[in-house]
């Protein structure tokens, strides 16, 4: 039985010492269990502050973004080594923001979750469609092109321990959310994908997150669809209240399923 995971990603926001507080808030009210897997993505400036806060604790670090390249002259990069390093586990790749405002390609998000397993990191590789993909019906078209690039070449042990999130683009930081419905669709969908490409053990180990709009009030029906493991959390992951109502709705949730 999968895990429940849940990823807080911060985007740019709080400074290392906002970072800080908000760690600290949260640990005084997280109870341990180990049904679910609590991660959090800081700005890439709070990683080492926040790595030495989780040393005794069970929360998880992840990086928003990385590079494909070991080392070398690629001025203000960060690559796969230096998160592991500074004790990342996780690595956030191919978000829509990424995609969309600095043009990374297929090509790009494949060389990097290369480069992140081939270091220790899990990926969260994100996909999803744009309203107009949606509109014109190319959901699924654009989830097999997002897939099957990514995970192109990839071991059926590199991606066992893969985590994806399925973000439609339009629900992300709008307000607008996926229905429980539709979002199971397409978790389910990607699951089957990924059997298609490996085998139904991978895709059954494979952890399914949603993102895109994710709060305390709409978490419990999201969570309780069968397909998805998790959350991706944006907006709702910067106060800390919201964050911990919506790990322990993901407790809740696991617990009933
Ligand atoms: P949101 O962001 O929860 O603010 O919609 C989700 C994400 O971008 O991962």
């Amino acid at each position: 039985m999968r895990i429940s995971i849940i990823v807080a990603n911060w985007k740019m926001n709080k400074s290392v010492s906002e970072a800080v507080r908000f760690v600290q808030e949260l640990h005084s009210s997280l109870t341990e269990n180990d049904e679910i897997e609590v991660v959090i993505a800081p700005p890439f400036t709070s990683l080492n502050s926040l790595s030495e806060k989780f040393k005794d604790s069970p929360i998880k670090l992840a990086a928003q973004n990385v590079f494909c390249m070991p080392d070398g002259p690629f001025t203000g990069e960060i690559s796969p080594r230096m998160l592991k390093d500074v004790g990342c586990d996780y690595v956030i790749i191919g978000h829509s923001e990424r995609r969309d405002l600095f043009n990374e390609s297929d090509e790009m998000i494949h060389a990097k979750i290369v480069a992140a397993i081939k270091n220790d990191l899990i990926p969260i590789l994100c996909v999803g469609e744009r309203l107009q993909e949606l509109r014109s019906g190319q959901t699924e078209a654009v989830l097999a092109r997002q897939l099957d690039s990514a995970l192109q070449g990839l071991r059926s042990t590199d991606v066992e321990r893969l985590v994806i999130a399925y973000e439609p683009v339009w629900a992300i930081g709008t307000g607008e959310t996926a229905s429980p419905e539709d979002a199971q669709v397409g978790a389910l969908w990607i699951r089957k994908r990924i059997q298609a490409l490996f085998s139904a053990k991978i895709s059954n180990g494979v952890w399914i997150l949603y993102g895109g709009s994710v709060n305390p009030e709409n978490a419990k029906e999201l969570l309780a669809q069968r397909d998805i493991d998790g959350a991706l959390v944006g907006g709702s992951s910067l106060d800390p209240k919201a964050f911990l109502k919506i790990i322990q709705t993901a407790v809740q949730a696991k617990r009933n399923k």
